[in-house]
């Protein structure tokens, strides 16, 4: 079996959602402190729907279709709902990534996470 699903090569080779959102309503970066990778994730948010998202992400293969697979499933989703993204599901959507690469997918979940955070840290400020 290849290593990589096609999944993951295609989002790997045409990642979704690459770049900066110079006005994000929020922003997360996360990283592994064992590879080294770093993942950021900007995400556009109006009336607690998620609008807009992109990510840098320098990093491995993995993390990148990872970083893909999570913008597209959280665009367009209720705050409260991509709050409940887990790295697992990510995997799955790329139709699963090799065990020893899980941990890529757990950046994706937590970079959603900490941009959530500081939106709804930048919005209970403003009160
Ligand atoms: Fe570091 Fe994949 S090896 S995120």
């Amino acid at each position: 079996m290849a290593l990589y699903s096609e999944k993951v090569m295609e989002h790997f080779m045409h990642p979704r959602n690459v770049g900066v959102i110079e006005d994000a309503d929020g922003v997360g970066e996360v990283g592994n402190a064992k590879c080294g990778d770093i993942m950021k994730m900007y995400l556009k948010i109006d009336n607690d729907i998620i609008t807009d998202v992109k990510f840098e992400t320098f990093g491995c293969a993995s993390a990148i279709a990872s970083s893909s697979m999570a913008t597209e499933l959280i665009k367009g989703q209720r705050v409260e709902d991509a709050m409940e993204l887990t790295n697992k599901a990510v995997a799955e959507a790329l139709d699963g990534l090799p065990d020893y690469k899980m941990h890529c997918s757990v950046l994706a979940e937590e970079a959603i996470q900490a941009a959530l955070e500081d939106y709804q840290n930048k919005k209970s400020n403003q009160k």
